[in-house]
């Protein structure tokens, strides 16, 4: 299905599909719900519209620091994912997603807190815009949280699959999570089985996540084209 934007889609820039595919995920928000809000610029036009929209929710679980901040500025209050063991949705972006519902997640260095909270609700629902949507993962370096004294060892361990790991930094220093590890980029790598690879990377002592979201797709998938903003539904 695909909701036309009145013809004036082929002058849209990236940030206007995000912010249409922001607005198009309220239709996924029910008044007095606990949702599940994710990390990343995508996410940040969805909790624009969701300020604007009026739609007053209960509480929200976060999976990062910077979504919670922008949470508190909505007076949305975040709850702790302890306290709330189901969700009825969870909205985030994704750095890749194929036809599958499969996703690369990690971009902005929340993947962690977002698997977490991804497997405390009933539906992932992925917004994003057309450039997400790859036939294979992995043109976008996969990021990998991990326990520092393990990165060294971990980097080898994806060149022995193809991979170049680099250590995310933050200026001269590597960057730290909101869990206080490190990040590992990959590139080279051609995902053709993302539940494999899922499962594979997550038996290396010292991966606290992999960015590959397979075990935990996507359901729906909101996707802005200059066509206009289409569902898809994975099952
Ligand atoms: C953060 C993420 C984001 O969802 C991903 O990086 C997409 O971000 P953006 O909406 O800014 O393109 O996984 O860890």
């Amino acid at each position: 299905m695909t909701e036309p934007f009145n013809g004036q889609a082929s002058t849209l820039s990236q940030d206007e599909l995000k912010t249409l595919v922001g607005r198009a995920a309220l239709a996924y928000v029910r008044e007095g719900e606990i949702i599940g809000v994710g990390t990343g610029s995508t996410v940040n036009k969805f909790l624009e519209a969701l300020g604007q929209s009026g739609i007053r929710i209960a509480g929200a679980v976060s999976s990062s620091q910077a979504s919670s901040a922008k949470l508190k500025v909505l007076g949305i209050p975040v709850l702790d994912a302890n306290e709330v063991p189901s969700l009825s949705v969870y909205i985030d972006g994704a750095d890749e997603i194929d036809a599958q519902g499969y996703m690369i997640k990690g971009g902005g260095a929340a993947l962690t807190r977002e698997k977490i909270v991804a497997a405390s609700a009933a539906q992932f629902v992925c917004i994003a815009d057309a450039s997400k949507m790859v036939k294979t993962l992995g043109a976008f370096p996969l990021p990998v949280e991990v326990i520092p004294m393990a990165s060294a060892r971990i980097a080898m361990q994806f060149e022995a699959l193809g991979g170049r790991a680099t250590l995310r930094r933050s200026g001269e220093r590597p960057l730290v999570t909101d869990n206080g590890q490190h990040i590992l980029d990959v590139s080279g790598l051609q995902i053709t089985d993302p539940l494999g690879l899922e499962s594979m990377v997550n038996q290396w002592p010292g991966v606290v996540t992999v960015g590959v979201f397979a075990h935990q797709k996507a359901n729906v998938c909101l996707l802005a084209t200059p066509e206009g903003v289409q569902t898809l539904e994975f099952c």
